[in-house]
């Protein structure tokens, strides 16, 4: 029997990437050797710096390239001296859609010994997952100026509803939900009270496709208002989130505070029938680059979301018990005030995740 092996496109990218990146690949690292795995990694040096020296965001063979590998793994992308925009929508946004990674995955977990903001709420109350849609809705970039500059001017920006779309992501989430085996609860998050043509589409689409094909899904749903409210409120009530993309754009930072921060968040930018792509949901943050404190345990649960997806199950629960570890050593999830440097959380991790 061949060994098992993946090839890893990685991306540092900007800011503190390069750090924290480096740290979920020492845990890789740690864990391929445990888990009788093999890996090769290649490095890409897409970002703000490559932009600066050759007024190029992708090199047009970048998405050839990528889709050679089993999944990628990206640090951040967001540069102080570039406008912004240009390195989201050139970078970021354009490999998740030619990627056609049409889900975002967020896990929203809060892990013991790490403060939320919520008053009386603690891990057992903040352990659900959003799917959000990744590559339609408002990201599309449809619309447009008239008359610019003048006053008269007209600006449009249309959310884009398709019903194939829309109908994967909700089959992605059903059966996440399934999968998932906890309250078997499906939430749609959407605004059925204003954004009466595209969210109505979302809402057939839902029940159409809950009560075909997954029955014993129970479906619920929440304005995106309501959804921030429960949120905050009574986040125990979630499992399974599913919305649109800038929906989920919004609640999945409201997620990330929740669960201790941006320190700690992360998500997958998942195609299941090709390449995804696991980030740190936090940014570049460049004003702590190369200082050796910024929390890499965000990183290092994307590397962890990778392993789970190309089937490296145990591997990928090696690399969760590392992360609580990491937590009941820890004092703050915030950047320069763990109580340990960015390499001495990837030790923790790594020490508990190697066995
Ligand atoms: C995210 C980010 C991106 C988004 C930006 C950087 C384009 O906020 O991954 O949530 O809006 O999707
Ligand atoms: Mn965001």
């Amino acid at each position: 029997m061949s060994q098992r092996s993946y090839k890893i496109a990685v991306i540092p990218g900007d800011g503190t990437g390069p750090e924290v990146v480096a740290e979920g690949l020492k845990v890789l690292g740690a864990v391929a050797p445990r888990f009788g795995f093999k890996y090769e990694t290649h490095a890409f040096d897409f970002g703000g710096e490559r932009y600066k020296r050759t007024g190029e965001t992708l090199p047009e063979s970048a998405v050839d390239d990528l889709r050679q590998f089993d999944a990628i793994y990206l640090g951040a992308i967001g540069h102080p001296e570039v406008k912004p925009g240009i390195l989201e929508k050139g970078i970021l946004l354009a490999l998740r859609f030619a990627l056609d990674q049409y889900i975002n995955l967020r896990p929203v977990k809060l892990y013991p010994n790490v403060d939320t903001p919520l008053k009386d709420k603690g891990p057992e109350d903040v352990d659900f997952v959003v799917v959000r849609e990744n590559t339609e809705g408002l990201y599309c970039g449809a619309g447009g100026f008239l008359r610019k500059g003048t006053p008269h001017e007209v600006a449009t920006q249309e959310l884009i509803a398709t019903r194939m779309g829309v109908e994967r992501c909700l089959r992605y989430a059903f059966d996440y939900t399934r999968k998932r085996n906890r309250k078997k609860t499906l939430t749609l998050c959407g605004k059925t009270n204003v954004l009466t043509y595209a969210f109505d589409l979302w809402e057939r689409a839902f029940h159409e496709v809950g009560e075909r094909d997954y029955p014993d899904i129970k479906r619920d749903y929440a304005h995106v208002d309501a959804t921030c409210m429960w949120m905050v409120k009574n986040p125990d009530w979630f499992d399974v989130i599913v919305t649109d993309n800038m929906f989920g754009d919004i609640i999945t930072d409201l997620g990330a505070m929740i669960q201790g921060g941006m320190g700690v968040a992360a998500g997958g930018n998942i195609n299941p029938q090709g390449v995804s792509m696991f980030e740190p949901i936090g940014g570049s943050a460049p004003k702590y680059t190369g200082m050796g404190v910024i929390n890499p345990l965000a990183a290092i649960a994307a590397l962890q979301m990778l392993l789970e997806t190309v089937g490296e199950a145990e591997a990928a629960q090696a690399v969760e018990r590392g992360i609580i570890y990491a937590c009941s050593r820890m004092k703050s999830m915030a950047a320069g005030r763990m109580g340990f440097s960015t390499s001495g959380v990837g030790d923790l991790v790594t020490s508990a995740a190697a066995g």
